[in-house]
């Protein structure tokens, strides 16, 4: 029998998603309320950390939410940074606060995320907000899982009692994901790998869902998975490319091209989970803002 792969966009999630917070935003206004507010922070001058510091500021002017950004050169100082923070944490005009990762090799990433207030870390990537995620309280949920969980949800892909499998065990993406997937009501059996598990396959092959994080593309195949299975790329590498203008194309971390003749469900790169990822901040922003409000 021939079968053909499941392109499992995400293009329209993500639409539906701005168009509902842009309504919502209208109504919280209406109330009397000042509009939502992110800053966005910036240090040095990374080509793929600009355009993603771009896609926040537009995202925040097609919702009408207040948008600060402050850029720092290469060689600003921790101390600086740090400054920048508690001004921030302080003002009353502010909601949330994201500064954009990887930072220079000379700041200290961990004093960073430690230094924002809690109920301003739209990124959900402080200690508070990791320890609430875990215990499964309310707190702000790391924006690419929550735009993971998002998606499965749309397209109708049920997780309970499924075997999953996170590749990757990053702050960012792979624990929170895998805190997500095995929370109560969601309900999946979850097993965390890395780039150093030892046989890879015999974990992957009996998933039901594969969510890949390693940030190295062809990290797996069709080879990796079997039929039925939904695999989640939550990779956006560039790879050097003289024919396009950029000088690079995207790339996930699964081979997508290996699926093609299977009966698998994938997300694509781009089109996939990397347009989620802004949308679900604009959201953690919005619920920043209107905590803030009571
Ligand atoms: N760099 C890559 N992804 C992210 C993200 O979700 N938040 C921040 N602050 N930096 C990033």
């Amino acid at each position: 029998m021939l079968f053909s792969m499941i392109r499992l966009g995400c293009k329209e999630i993500a639409e539906s998603v701005m168009n509902k917070l842009k309504t919502d935003t209208e109504h919280f206004v209406l109330q009397g309320n000042r509009a939502p507010s992110l800053a966005v922070v910036l240090v040095g001058h990374d080509g793929a950390s600009e355009t993603y510091v771009r896609k926040k500021a537009e995202a925040c002017g097609f919702l009408g939410f207040m948008h600060f950004q402050y850029s720092f050169d290469e060689d600003c100082s921790e101390e600086r940074l740090l400054e920048k923070i508690d001004e921030l944490n302080e003002r009353k005009d502010i909601d949330g606060i994201l500064v954009q990762l990887p930072l220079p090799s000379h700041i200290n990433e961990k004093h960073v995320i430690e230094r924002i207030s809690p109920e301003k870390d739209v990124d959900g990537f402080s200690p508070v907000n990791a320890g609430r995620l875990l215990i499964g309280e309310e707190c702000f949920t790391p924006c690419t899982p929550k735009g993971i969980m998002k998606t499965l949800e749309y397209y109708g892909i049920s997780t309970s009692g499924k075997k999953a499998v996170v590749i990757g065990r990053s702050n960012i993406v792979g624990k929170p994901m895998a805190v997500l997937l095995m929370q109560k009501g969601i309900d999946a059996t979850v097993t965390v790998c890395n780039t150093k598990t030892p046989d890879l396959k015999e974990y992957t092959q009996n998933a039901d869902i594969i969510i890949v994080a390693t940030g190295k593309p062809k990290t797996i195949d069709s080879s990796y998975v079997k039929d039925g299975a939904v695999v989640i790329d939550v990779g956006v590498n560039r790879i050097p490319d003289p024919s396009k203008k950029s000088g690079f194309h995207l790339e996930g971390d699964a081979d997508y091209s290996s699926f093609h003749s299977r009966d698998v469900s994938i997300t694509p790169v781009p089109g996939g989970i990397g347009l989620m990822t802004v949308s679900m901040l604009m959201m953690n922003t919005f619920d920043a803002a209107v905590r803030r409000s009571r």
